[in-house]
């Protein structure tokens, strides 16, 4: 059945009308239970009333054919062997799909999933529950994980190579680094969201997506330890804000690029997608090809990989560090890599693709600047991954174009398992080509790239399985890279750099993360760290894991900064110029597109407000308009309620401030999420920030 949207917690009073939620022809399991596959139904005879997910063990009814929780298959896919003949593409609707229940492809890997449901049995506990701790704490054992004597027992090299190769752009020189990387990109820890959409003016309002489990957890805020500092000085900054306009800025000559270009222009690539579409085995297989990973460490992993009974995934464990990553064989944090290509040198942000993780996945593709979308093309997965109500693919094309990235490539993956048809990637296309359209992408942005990343086939050079080569004559994946439009800089705007996650080393040392959304830092720069408002002076700066010694917009950095209170800089907070201070706010008004599947949103609403990496306890305060979603303008003053696909003026007082900007000065920070209870209902950008009357 579908997952409905829980509204328990919302009085409705006479305004909504549960009929009108639940008539979107999309809407596909009302249909009745899934009947099970024949295959299973004689072991489950003996099996009553519950099957266990074999991604996040989530016990779910008899009759549920997919993961009620993650929206996995409930089975992998029996028959992938692309020998069996003949293959048919008289593609089933998602929906169809879901209550027929077909089958994902998990190839290599039916087996091996089932056996480790046991070993996942707490952790899935704790992520239903929307248990923050543990998924820190998981962190933690990650990092023990790389320390423990059995990495000792490598050679430094091999040591080096995967710390340096694949991982992380942004590691101080102790030797956690190079998890502490990957950490910095999934430290959100709890709920998931989904339904995005957008306001963005370039935006097509037409929105869809999915529902998730709920996970509201703790909501503390990342800023809550220095909210008293960040108060009193709230208006000492917003004041000096007013007085140093942007326009008065003039960057000093080191901080623009050399004209010739003293280095390729850094594109942050998200690798995006439905669970399992094998994102981690395409930017694994990249890396290897590109030369990021040696040889000997790519055996390693084989060997590794193998040994636990999951062959498969040898090239997604390059990205898939953790132990707890490997042994479900998911990716929980976004992993970071980088290689270079003609053109770009490419930071490669490979986000998981379950749902529990969406908040990580937001955390890393917000910093990107293009993105691959990897489809699984065999036949069941894709469907499942278009599922309104369990896929991820929608709602990650839509969070992604949420955060203004325009440019996609549609990596359609695993087409060996479909013999490489036309027939296949064709349907595929029109299918999910209509879908992103909606979302706001332009044809012209989008290309779409059939390949395999387990066969290795159109990911640097042309194809050579003849069954590809002769329908397919674009460019392979790298090629369609290099081909991307260079993202655009501020670089002669002042200094911000939202800070991401912060790293702290024994020896009292603070390193903010990050992307440097504007300006230059160097060595020696006096920055304001908002909203402590302290002032700390950069020491280092590593970029790709070196130290170096300019960075610039665009750059995933870690920042390590001296002169300053280690506990005053937090993940969430903002680095800028001292004379030119972002805004530091608790009440703001936003324009919102309420997503398909959201409850009613009422004044008095409690909601989590999330502005770039801060996220915020947060109310709804006034609803001021409604809007047309086509033109913008105006249609009802005051409404007493928003409902799924609405647009309006609102305006939210948040608990503690937070650092942001009008959307118009800063598209960085003026973009605001609205969350409840782990979902995402609403995308939107801060049209004023309001000054609090007191
Ligand atoms: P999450 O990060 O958990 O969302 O998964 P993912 O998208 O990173 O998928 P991953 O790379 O972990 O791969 C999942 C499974 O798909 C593994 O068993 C891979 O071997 C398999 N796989 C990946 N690429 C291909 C492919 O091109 N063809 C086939 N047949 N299987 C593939
Ligand atoms: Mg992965």
């Amino acid at each position: 059945m579908p997952h409905k949207v829980n509204y328990e917690d919302y009085d409705y009073g006479d305004y909504y009308e549960y009929e009108d939620y639940d008539d979107y022809d999309y809407d596909v399991e009302d249909n009745g239970e899934a009947p099970t596959p024949a295959s299973e139904s004689k072991q489950e005879t003996s099996k009553p009333r519950v099957w266990s997910c074999a991604i996040c063990t989530y016990d779910n009814e008899e009759g549920m054919s997919v993961c009620d929780i993650c929206g996995v298959l409930r089975t992998p896919l029996v028959n992938n062997n692309r020998k069996t003949a003949p293959f048919k593409f008289d593609v089933p609707s998602p929906d169809d799909l879901v209550s027929n229940g077909l089958h994902s492809s998990k190839t290599g890997s039916k087996g091996n999933f089932l056996d480790l449901k046991s070993s996942r049995v707490s952790s899935s506990v704790s992520e239903k529950n929307g248990s923050v701790n543990t998924r820190s704490s998981a962190k933690k054992s990650d990092i023990a994980n790389v320390l423990m004597p059995k990495d000792k027992q490598d050679s430094v090299d091999e040591r080096n190579s995967l710390k340096n190769e694949v991982r992380a752009s942004s590691r101080i020189s102790d030797s956690s680094s190079v998890v502490m990387a990957k950490d910095r990109l999934g430290t959100i820890d709890e709920g998931n969201c989904s339904n995005h959409g957008t306001v963005d003016d370039s935006i097509s309002s037409s929105v869809d997506g999915t529902e998730s489990s709920s996970h509201t957890g703790n909501l503390t805020s990342n800023m809550k330890n220095m909210s008293s500092t960040a108060k009193s000085g709230n208006s000492t900054n917003v004041s000096a804000r007013k007085t140093n306009s942007h326009t008065q800025y003039k960057p000093e000559k080191w901080m623009l690029p050399d004209k010739k270009g003293d280095r390729m222009t850094q594109l942050n690539l998200a690798i995006v997608g439905h669970v399992d579409s094998g994102k981690s085995t395409l930017s694994g297989r990249l890396l290897f090809l590109l030369g990021r990973i040696t040889q000997k460490q790519m055996h390693k992993y084989e060997k590794e990989a193998k040994l636990q009974g999951k062959g498969s995934f040898a090239y997604a464990w390059a990205l898939d560090e953790s132990a707890e990553e490997r042994e479900r064989g998911i990716t929980m944090t976004v992993a970071v890599a980088y290689f270079d290509s003609k053109n770009y040198h490419v930071v490669v942000l490979d986000s998981p693709g379950h749902k529990d993780f969406v908040p990580n996945m937001i955390s890393g593709a917000t910093q990107s600047d293009a993105a691959i979308l990897v489809i699984d093309a065999s036949v069941g997965s894709f469907e499942v991954g278009m599922n309104t109500a369990k896929g991820l693919t929608r709602e990650h094309a839509q969070l992604i174009r949420s955060f203004g990235v325009d440019q996609l490539i549609v990596a359609v993956n695993k087409m060996d398992a479909v013999q490489y048809s036309k027939d296949r990637f064709d349907s595929i296309k029109v299918q999910l080509g209509t879908f992103l359209r909606s979302c706001g992408f332009k044809d012209a942005s989008l290309t779409w790239i059939p390949l395999s990343a387990l066969e290795n086939q159109n990911l640097v050079t042309a194809p050579d399985d003849g069954r590809l080569l002769s329908w397919y004559k674009g460019p392979c994946l790298l090629d369609a890279i290099d081909s991307l439009r260079p993202p655009p800089r501020e670089f002669s705007k002042p200094l911000l750099m939202p800070i991401c996650d912060v790293l702290k080393s024994q020896h009292g040392q603070v390193s903010a993360c990050g992307k440097l959304e504007a300006g230059a830092l160097r060595s020696g720069l006096k920055v304001l760290v908002l909203p402590s408002g302290e002032v700390g002076t950069v020491h280092s700066i590593e970029r790709d894991s070196q130290s170096c010694s300019v960075a610039r917009a665009g750059d995933n950095i870690a920042v390590s900064l001296q002169g300053i209170d280690v506990s005053r800089v937090m993940s969430g907070g903002v680095l800028c110029h001292p004379d030119f201070p972002v805004a530091i706010a608790t009440h703001l008004e936003l324009k919102v597109l309420v997503l398909d599947f959201a409850p009613p949103i009422l004044i008095g609403s409690q909601l989590e407000c999330h502005i770039h990496h801060a996220k915020e306890a947060a109310r709804i305060v006034k609803i001021t308009s409604l809007l047309d979603t086509k033109t913008g303008k105006v249609t009802k003053k005051s409404p007493r309620c928003l409902t799924a696909k609405q647009s309006a003026i609102v305006e939210v007082a948040l608990q503690e401030p937070v650092c942001v900007e009008e959307f118009s000065n800063c598209r960085a920070l003026g973009r605001a999420f609205l969350r409840s209870s782990g979902r995402t209902i609403a995308v939107g950008i801060v049209t004023r920030i309001i000054e609090d009357q007191q």
